[in-house]
């Protein structure tokens, strides 16, 4: 019954909307009503509450990396399921209908906390094109495709299965993005747009 122990411990990490409930209680409003609607560190910034955006990030970045730490303390042989819960938990949350994040910064939590040398090479890919791209979307999925690649190039084979699953899923929610970014009109870190 351990396996259903690591979803669930997973799962209820994972589903915390703390961007949600961050501007929320700063009373910024309801996200979901601002820019691109998602529930992540990229729309809190669109806010204008850089602090804001910086706590969603920590914390969603804290959420993926506690499930698999807890998992492989008490846990052991199902760390991946508990990674997986917590992805699940962020972007299909039971308490918003199943409607909540694109995982960016759940999945690089859940990279560090998995093989700590994907997670660096996830974080250095994510922050080196924000920094030069500086297009949200853009970064998180080349990260998001990048970690398993290096997990494999690595040798951490779990971790490469994980985070090939949870790529596949992360470029998934960013299918509007994607649309965006075919048509031009994706914002830049920066703008408050999104079309
Ligand atoms: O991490 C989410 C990011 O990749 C895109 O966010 O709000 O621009 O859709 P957003």
């Amino acid at each position: 019954m351990n396996w259903i122990l690591a979803i669930v411990l997973g799962y209820a990490l994972g589903s915390v909307p703390f961007g949600l409930l961050i501007t929320r209680i700063a009373g910024a409003g309801d996200l979901r009503s601002i820019g691109s609607g998602n529930i992540g560190a990229t729309n809190v910034l669109r806010t204008g509450r850089k602090g804001l955006a910086a706590a969603t990030l920590l914390l969603d970045l804290l959420k993926g990396l506690a499930a698999v730490l807890i998992a492989r303390h008490f846990l052991p042989d199902w760390v991946w399921l508990a990674a997986l819960g917590a992805f699940a938990g962020h972007c299909f949350p039971v308490w918003l209908g199943f409607k909540g994040g694109k995982g960016v910064a759940t999945t690089a939590g859940i990279a560090l906390g998995l093989a700590w040398p994907v997670g660096l090479i996830y974080a250095l890919t994510w922050i080196g094109l924000l920094l030069t791209v500086r297009i949200s979307s853009v970064a998180g999925m080349t990260a998001a495709v990048a970690a398993p690649l290096a997990a494999c190039a690595l040798g951490y084979g779990e971790a490469a299965g994980v985070l090939g699953v949870i790529a596949a899923v992360v470029l998934f929610q960013h299918r509007e993005n994607i649309g965006r970014l075919r048509a031009g009109t994706e914002p830049r870190i920066g703008s408050s747009k999104t079309s």
